[in-house]
């Protein structure tokens, strides 16, 4: 491998800088030279392609967001898009690629690898949801946001006696909501993983906890469940108790990265290079069972994860 790409691609993530910034000063310290590709792989095919030097991604480890900018791209699903991509990188000398995100992207990544560009997965996720790794970049700064600003509204919840619905990120995963439900002592936890949640149940929990003393009762809602205002509107009517609904949206992916996030994002990038210049290719990092780790794309694509059932249980055993 001569120049190796990166980009990031998919939700941006607190800590994405940090991985570009190892992927960048490990290569260039091995002579290996780096173009940084705009606005992931939609930035590919739109030929965003800069060089990167070390000083260019100096002052970055501790900002949020990513400094290459990132997209969601369809073209990138086609057999012709990603023929595209492969001529770009070829065209352009890339014959390694580190691509930060998620699934979707690195299902991209593995089409480029059978394509003849080399390729290594990062994961970059909010979100947690990706099977091979315990960790992902940005897991643990945004569920830090949402826990904080989730004490925020705990504060004026209990002084007013209500009952809170907070809405939470996670348009098909529940990890943010089960962290933040365990994490700031909510009483019920609703995911999209569990579609059939029980709101006759809540309603009876909530009359029922006044009686034992509660003074506020706090849910978190995640994203993919979603319906909060309306269901805010229901529970009220239902229980008498006066109920608002929070929507903490994209604010809990912003903001400077954790240093869990820095350290485990800068490891992953270093990783990253590395095994491009070994020649390895169709890989994606992880960490498992307190290491790290690397996994073939299509291994890594084809596992299901599953929230832990006993966690939900714990934290349903803790909100009496
Ligand atoms: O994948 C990260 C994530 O923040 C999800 O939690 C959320 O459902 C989605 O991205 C929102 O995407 P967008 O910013 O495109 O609305």
């Amino acid at each position: 491998v001569r120049t190796i790409g990166v980009l990031t691609s998919g939700g941006d993530a607190p800590g994405m800088n940090a991985a570009i910034r190892a992927v960048v000063r490990t290569a260039l310290g091995q002579g290996i030279r780096v173009r940084g590709i705009r606005r992931g792989y939609q930035g590919l095919l739109d030929e965003e392609i800069i060089d990167l030097s070390a000083r260019d991604v100096s002052d970055t480890i501790q900002r949020g967001g990513t400094i290459l900018q990132t997209a969601r791209c369809e073209e990138m699903r086609t057999p012709e898009g990603q023929q595209k991509a492969a001529a770009i990188c070829k065209k352009y000398g890339i014959d390694g690629l580190v691509v930060i995100g998620g699934d979707g992207s690195f299902a991209g990544a593995q089409k480029l690898s059978n394509l003849g560009v080399n390729t290594v997965g990062v994961p970059g996720t909010i979100d947690l949801d990706i099977a091979c790794t315990d960790y992902t970049i940005g897991f643990d700064t945004a569920v830090n946001t949402a826990m904080e600003a989730i004490d925020k509204v705990r504060d004026t919840s209990t002084s007013h006696q209500r009952c809170s619905v907070i809405e939470v990120m996670g348009r098909d995963a529940g990890y943010i909501a089960l962290w933040c439900g365990i994490a700031n002592g909510a009483e019920k936890i609703l995911m999209p993983e569990e579609h059939n949640y029980d709101e006759e149940k809540i309603i009876a929990d909530i009359l029922e906890s006044k009686e034992r003393g509660k003074k506020n009762y706090i849910i978190i809602n995640a994203e993919g469940v979603g319906d909060s205002i309306n269901m805010a509107q229901r529970i009220e009517e239902a229980t008498g108790t006066e109920t608002r609904a929070t929507i903490l949206g994209h604010m809990q992916r912003g903001g400077s990265p954790s240093c869990k996030d820095r350290v485990y994002a800068s490891i992953m990038g270093s990783l990253a290079a590395k095994l491009l210049i070994e020649g390895k290719t169709n890989r994606v990092i992880g960490y498992q069972h307190g290491e790290y780790q690397d996994f073939d794309i299509n291994e890594a694509l084809s596992l299901k994860k599953e929230i832990p059932e006993y966690q939900y249980e714990i934290a349903q055993e803790l909100a009496i």
